[in-house]
């Protein structure tokens, strides 16, 4: 049996603060602020790789409201509507999903993509020009790879709309190391440096996505993913 140990990882926004998140916490009668406070985003193979890969891996929740995600999906569900989820490239890394790029974008979501750019990467990184956006079906999942050196740099940070999920970190040379994120609808998540070159990650398929022994259903989720230049 895997050894499961914990982290936290949060930030304290209110629109973390949803009926979901409280469903996901178990028990506790104190107040939501308390029961963020135990929230576990981050469990692992062991205390040690919690520890080390912690600080390569960030999960915000709330990072966007519901306001903020009705925003995004205005500008993005009309392209994506055009197209047709994949499901038949067994070869592909993704089953179930359809995706676009988006270069130029209406004024309140370009605030909230420079909210990301902001935390997310060193100023004056340089950054991939298209934003990715990846709508995930119901039964949609992603398979463990990792992102190519050639195209995209250190650091990957998605913004997660509609569903929660999670969201597997594999050791590529050692595969009984493991990371599993709680990645919570509206939140944020960036994974830097040896998360991103040495572990694969993954996306969850509804039927495998529990977390720390808890379901987490796993809905249609749309990520948008903004990504730097290789150095
Ligand atoms: C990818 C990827 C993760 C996500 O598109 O390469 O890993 O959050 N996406 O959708
Ligand atoms: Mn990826």
């Amino acid at each position: 049996m895997k050894l499961l140990l914990s982290v936290l990882k949060l930030t304290y926004t209110p629109a973390a603060c949803t009926s979901r998140r409280r469903c996901l916490s178990s028990g506790s009668s104190s107040s939501s602020l308390l029961r963020r406070q135990d929230e576990t985003l981050v469990v692992g193979s062991s205390r040690e790789l919690v520890q080390r890969l912690g600080s390569q891996v960030e999960v915000r929740t709330g990072f966007i409201t519901e306001k903020e995600e009705g925003a995004l999906m205005r500008e993005v569900e009309p392209g994506l509507k055009k197209k047709r989820y994949e499901f038949d490239h067994w070869d592909d890394a993704i089953h179930g999903y359809r995706e676009t790029e988006r270069e130029r974008w209406g004024a309140a979501c370009e605030e909230i993509l420079s909210r990301v750019r902001s935390v997310a990467f060193p100023e004056g990184s340089p950054l991939l020009g298209p934003v990715h956006v990846l709508d995930l079906d119901k039964t949609g999942y992603i398979k463990p790879h990792i992102d190519s050196v050639k195209f995209c740099g250190s650091t990957i940070a998605g913004l997660c709309l509609l569903s929660d999920s999670i969201m597997r970190l594999v050791k590529e040379d050692a595969t009984n190391e493991w990371l599993d994120l709680l990645l919570p609808r509206y939140s944020l998540y960036i994974l830097r440096d040896q998360a991103r070159y040495n572990f694969t990650h993954e996306i969850l398929k509804d039927e495998e996505s529990v977390f720390n022994g808890q379901k987490v259903p796993r809905l249609r989720r749309i990520s948008i993913i903004c990504r730097n230049l290789p150095g």
